[in-house]
């Protein structure tokens, strides 16, 4: 396995500016998620590193090797991308061993290989089906197999798991997450999934608009977003925007401390995660709201509120007890300054 560097790669398709100026360090063994909303450009970055498309500008590195100019079958990379196609007249076992018999290993030594590949992804017993005797689940655990069989240096997942249905999604996300660290494997996985992005990485990358937004491992982009936009594509958050003051900013005549320094000068915005809030809890920032709505959900119980001047607030909470704040009350909104979350504008 080998780290991954980007550095300065720019590609354009025609007129317009699809990567611009991309710089990241994917570290060796570890699983990183590029995030981002559709078109931002997760798939031409992916295709970038893998070789199916060349930059117009900057360098790849795989390891200590410039691999800019190098082909995508000399490059030594696992793939598995949204449409896996297996190959249907093959057995399981053969669609595995398909990628040993193009590098050159054959026989028992390919038997061997691929009945390790197929005990990772625990489909041992299922080795003689063929793909469509299979679910949309095994097929995928097969797609994985695949890639990983000839022991790659990289492994590139573009969306593998957007074809499977949610309960399906949240086992693969688990057992990919495993299959990953048992491997060892640097690992590239590309989604607009926020949930897959948060459980399943050590670093994340946001994309927007063909740039890096921010990246950080995932509970430091979640608790520090930096603008809007980060805070908001990854997770919910509750923004109030007004002049600022010493210490924090102004909403409707009252103080919003922010625990962070900041520089006194016009207005300014910050974000508040929603589950950071409570409805008439302790906390030292308190504005008034009115309940609109409740979102039961087993577990969890989302409430939408009305702030000052119809300023709209989410709040999630844990149901501990029953339900005590009906549709309609006048209630305080709470919350810490140190989840007061200053954005750059
Ligand atoms: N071969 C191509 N020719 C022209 N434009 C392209 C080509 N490939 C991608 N693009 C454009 O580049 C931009 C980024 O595309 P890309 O596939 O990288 O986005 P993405 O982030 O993977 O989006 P999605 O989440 O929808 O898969 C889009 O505006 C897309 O239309
Ligand atoms: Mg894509």
């Amino acid at each position: 396995m080998s780290a991954v560097d980007v550095a300065a790669v720019v590609k354009n398709y025609g007129a317009q500016k699809v990567l611009d100026d991309i710089a990241i360090h994917f570290q060796e063994g570890a699983f990183t998620s590029l995030l981002g909303p559709s078109g931002s450009g997760k798939t031409t970055l992916l295709r970038i590193v893998a070789g199916f498309v060349t930059p117009d500008q900057g360098v790849v590195r795989i390891g200590a090797d410039d691999v800019t100019r190098v082909p995508v079958h000399a490059r030594n990379i696992g793939m598995v991308f949204q449409s896996y196609a297996l190959f249907p007249h093959m057995t399981v076992m053969e669609n595995i061993a398909f990628g040993l018999h193009r590098r050159g290993v054959r026989g028992a030594e390919a038997t061997r290989r691929a009945r390790q590949a197929l005990d990772l992804v625990q489909l041992s017993h299922l080795g003689e089906r063929r793909p469509k005797q299979l679910s949309g689940g095994q097929q995928q655990r097969v797609a994985l197999a695949r890639a990983i069989v000839f022991s790659p240096s990289v492994l590139l997942l573009d969306e593998p798991l957007s074809a499977l249905d949610r309960r399906l999604r949240q086992d693969m996300q688990v057992e990919l997450r495993r299959i990953q660290q048992e491997s060892g494997l640097t690992t590239i996985f590309v989604t607009h999934d926020q949930e897959e992005a948060l459980t399943l990485s050590d670093h994340i990358a946001i994309l927007d608009g063909g740039r890096i937004v921010q990246e950080g491992a995932p509970a430091q982009i979640y608790e520090h977003p930096r603008t809007r936009f980060a805070a908001s594509f990854l997770g919910d958050a509750n923004f109030l925007s007004g002049p600022t003051m010493p210490g924090g900013i102004e909403i409707d005549g009252r103080p919003i401390k922010v625990a962070m320094p900041f520089e006194t000068r016009g207005r300014a915005t910050v974000a508040v995660r929603p589950e950071k809030m409570s409805i008439d809890g302790p906390g030292e920032n308190r504005i008034p709201a009115v309940i609109r709505q409740i979102v039961y959900a087993g577990a969890t119980t989302t409430y939408l509120l009305d702030g000052p001047e119809g300023l709209p607030f989410r709040v999630f909470t844990q149901n501990h007890e029953a339900n005590l704040h009906p549709v309609g009350s006048a209630v305080w909104l709470t919350w810490s300054p140190a989840h007061t979350i200053l954005l750059a504008e």
